[in-house]
């Protein structure tokens, strides 16, 4: 049976985050270690047009006929058929995995998207480019929260450090010099529709302080892709210091996020933060790379679950 399988990696985001929800610019890149996986497999036995869709992670083995309207892989899988005008696809299994940590901060909802599209576009034999494979899983990232900025369906479509600015054309960043980053896992799952709607919440309530905390981070943003570009990325711990503050202010942090955040830069991280929604996920620290296995084990001595180490190219 012919088999097309297609991966896209997760996400952090380095700067802007909640910010980037109020239309100032941020900054997300991918990473490769962690994956989302698709594979679809023609189904010569099935009834014609079948679908059937196995993402045993979260104890999905239904065909596409019998799940909810409002379920997202349904949702996905009738989007991409809309999208490419076919009332049917040919008779299949699509097969999903993710090594993505769920409700972390780190893309899993876009990334499974991505695959998947991309996996059913070569199924048909039409490839989507990268701007299409993005528009249509920004649509399936309205349903985990209503106000998505869509920073995430788009570095994880293009796979590519973004420079990003909502409704504006997406810009990819050439880095001057890699940099290391240490990702720590709190453990605490924590979808993103809480921490946006509490932002939310206290923007409502306080619009001016909001509207200058969200101006701050647009500053740094601006100030860290310079950095980024000029190939200078020792320049950018103390706006990561400074974005981490912004964070606790716009109340996207916890206790935990706190400990791991002061861990890093107690063992010699060049500069730490929150990365994605926040209450939990996951927290980066920027590091010379001969410090990043110390940055490593200082974070897992602080209860982080996981951690990971990537260089952003
Ligand atoms: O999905 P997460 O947890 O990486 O968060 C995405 C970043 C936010 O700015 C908090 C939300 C958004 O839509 O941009």
């Amino acid at each position: 049976m012919p088999a097309y399988t297609a991966t896209a990696p997760g996400k952090i985001i380095l700067f802007g985050e909640h910010a980037v929800v109020y239309n100032r610019p941020a900054i997300a890149v991918p990473v490769n270690q962690v994956q989302a996986r698709a594979v679809v497999l023609a189904d010569l036995k099935a009834p014609a047009g079948r679908v059937w869709i196995q993402a045993l992670d979260i104890q999905l083995d239904s065909s596409l006929d019998d799940l909810p309207e409002a379920n997202p892989m349904a949702r996905l899988v009738r989007l991409f058929q809309e999208h490419v005008s076919l009332d049917h696809l040919p008779a299949c299994i699509l097969r999903v995995s993710s090594t993505i940590p769920l409700a972390a901060g780190m893309g899993s909802g876009a990334a499974i998207s991505v695959a998947c599209l991309r996996a059913l576009s070569a199924f048909i034999g039409a490839p989507l480019p990268a701007e299409q494979v993005s528009a249509l899983a920004y649509e399936i990232e309205k349903l985990y929260h209503g106000t998505p900025s869509g920073i995430d369906n788009t570095v994880v479509a293009f796979s590519k450090p973004v420079y990003f600015v909502r409704n504006s054309p997406i810009e990819i960043l050439s880095l001057g010099e890699p940099i290391t980053l240490v990702i720590g896992d709190t453990g605490v799952r924590s979808p993103t529709s809480g921490p946006v709607e509490g932002v939310r919440r206290a923007w409502q309530a306080d619009r001016a302080h909001f509207e200058t905390l969200f101006d701050r981070a647009a500053e740094i943003a601006r100030a860290a892709r310079g950095w980024l570009e000029s190939g200078e990325p020792d320049r950018l711990g103390s706006l990561m210091d400074e974005n981490h503050a912004l964070l606790v202010e716009m109340g996207a942090s916890s206790p935990e996020l706190d400990r791991l955040v002061q861990a890093a830069r107690h063992a010699g991280a060049l500069g730490a933060k929150l990365s994605g929604g926040g209450w939990g996920g996951n927290m980066i620290a920027l590091v010379d790379p001969a410090r990043a296995e110390q940055v490593s084990a200082a974070l897992r001595a602080s209860e982080a679950v996981n951690t990971l180490i990537t260089r952003v190219l």
